[in-house]
């Protein structure tokens, strides 16, 4: 089953002589459950695209479908919505809420829509991050590993349709490095969560299903890995 459908999306950037083209009629599709990881140069179009799949910014041109549904056929505030619910972001430098408790952090997503946490999955979820022992700290309290789980918590208390993560390890040593992926993998296999990882890591990549090539804007290859 089809989770993400991508067709014909442009990004152009600026107008007039400063205009740039970071995405150029990029179409693919992601199956449910899949791990696709993203490459190519810096300034290549990775977090442009990444972003266009999240909702976070609007295409120049060009459909993205999220579980059937036209993302940019949504109205802003749908948009806000339906990416709190269906799309997971797990950022390079954490984006956490600096006031907010690690429990806060990581429920917010609900709160915000409304819905009453269900205790028993909170706790589940905090034990296998490994963060038992820091619901109650703040962000400033915590190591950049454990920021980032809690950033992972975040974005999967919501059940989302897929997951995407830009650089999620670059700030990280190898060792923090590691465990995040295998975090990620292991809700990847275990809970069939689709996962699209922007990575420059090629330890990381050869992990994926599959490897996407962006270059210039454009898909330059898209390899099955694992199948
Ligand atoms: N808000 C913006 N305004 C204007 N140009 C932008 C903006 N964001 C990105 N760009 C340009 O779009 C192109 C693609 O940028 P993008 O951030 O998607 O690259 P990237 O592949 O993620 O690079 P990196 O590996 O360095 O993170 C670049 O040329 C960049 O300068
Ligand atoms: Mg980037």
């Amino acid at each position: 089953m089809e989770i993400l459908k991508i067709e014909h999306l442009s990004k152009i950037y600026g107008k007039g002589e400063s205009a740039v083209k970071a995405l150029d009629d990029v179409s693919f599709s992601v199956k449910k459950g899949e791990f696709v990881a993203i490459i190519g140069p810096s300034g290549s179009g990775k977090s442009t695209l990444l972003h266009l799949l999240g909702g976070v910014d609007r295409p120049t041109s060009g459909k993205v479908f999220v579980d059937q549904t036209d993302m940019y056929s949504l109205n802003e505030t749908q948009l806000a919505i339906f990416r709190r619910r269906q799309i997971g972001l797990i950022y390079q430098f954490y984006n956490l809420i600096p006031v907010l408790t690690v429990e806060e952090n990581m429920t917010l997503p609900l709160l915000l829509d409304k819905q009453k946490v269900n205790k028993k999955e909170f706790n589940d979820l905090v034990k296998t991050l490994n963060l038992q022992h820091r619901i109650h700290h703040l962000p400033n309290q915590l190591s950049g590993g454990q920021q980032q789980r809690v950033s992972i918590g975040r974005a999967l208390i919501s059940h989302p349709a897929i997951m995407l993560a830009d650089e999620p390890t670059g700030n990280l040593d190898s060792k923090n490095s590691s465990e995040i992926i295998d975090l990620l993998i292991m809700f990847n296999k275990a809970y069939n969560q689709t996962l699209i990882v922007i990575t420059h890591d090629e330890r990381i990549a050869l992990q994926a299903d599959r490897i996407i090539s962006i270059e210039d804007g454009r898909i330059a290859k898209d390899e099955v890995i694992h199948s």
